[in-house]
């Protein structure tokens, strides 16, 4: 699968090892940034990785600043993006089956680095289920 990926400053850190743990997986990963942790800011990483989205130039889209809050509230503002913002596996797999989220979003400075690679493989690994799901999506596109 191809995956963008992005963050700020504040999830750069955690943004490397999950861009390392996507490829290990068999992933395709587009990086769009940051690189350093030089104070940047998140509503514009989150456009490049929802446009990569948007445009079907990647299936999924992965974002993480310090909490997740700004990169979510900010892909949500994305026609035809679907962003969740978890803290474990359980939503990140619901937000898949039920939600078909494709953006996940992570806060950097909140989780552990094992938690979120169990929430990011968990993630990229659930399928949408369809159904009566996808007419709730549909409700509001
Ligand atoms: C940056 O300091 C911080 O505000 C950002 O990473 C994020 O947590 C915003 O929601």
């Amino acid at each position: 699968m191809k995956i963008a990926i992005g963050s700020d400053h504040g999830g750069v850190d955690m943004k490397d090892i999950v861009v390392v743990y996507l490829k290990e997986l068999g992933h395709t990963v587009m990086d769009a940034g940051c690189f350093t942790k030089d104070s940047v800011d998140y509503p514009d990483f989150a456009e490049k990785v929802c446009t990569s989205v948007q445009e079907e130039e990647c299936e999924l889209g992965i974002l993480v600043c310090g909490t997740g809050i700004g990169m979510s509230i900010a892909a949500n503002r994305h026609r035809f993006i679907r962003a969740a913002l978890c803290h474990e596996a359980y939503t990140a797999r619901m937000s898949r089956q039920h939600n078909n989220a494709n953006i996940l979003c992570l806060g950097g400075r909140v989780l552990g680095i094992e938690i979120a690679l169990d929430i990011v493989g968990t993630w990229v690994e659930t399928p949408f289920e369809g159904g009566r799901h996808q007419r709730r999506i549909e409700m509001f596109s």
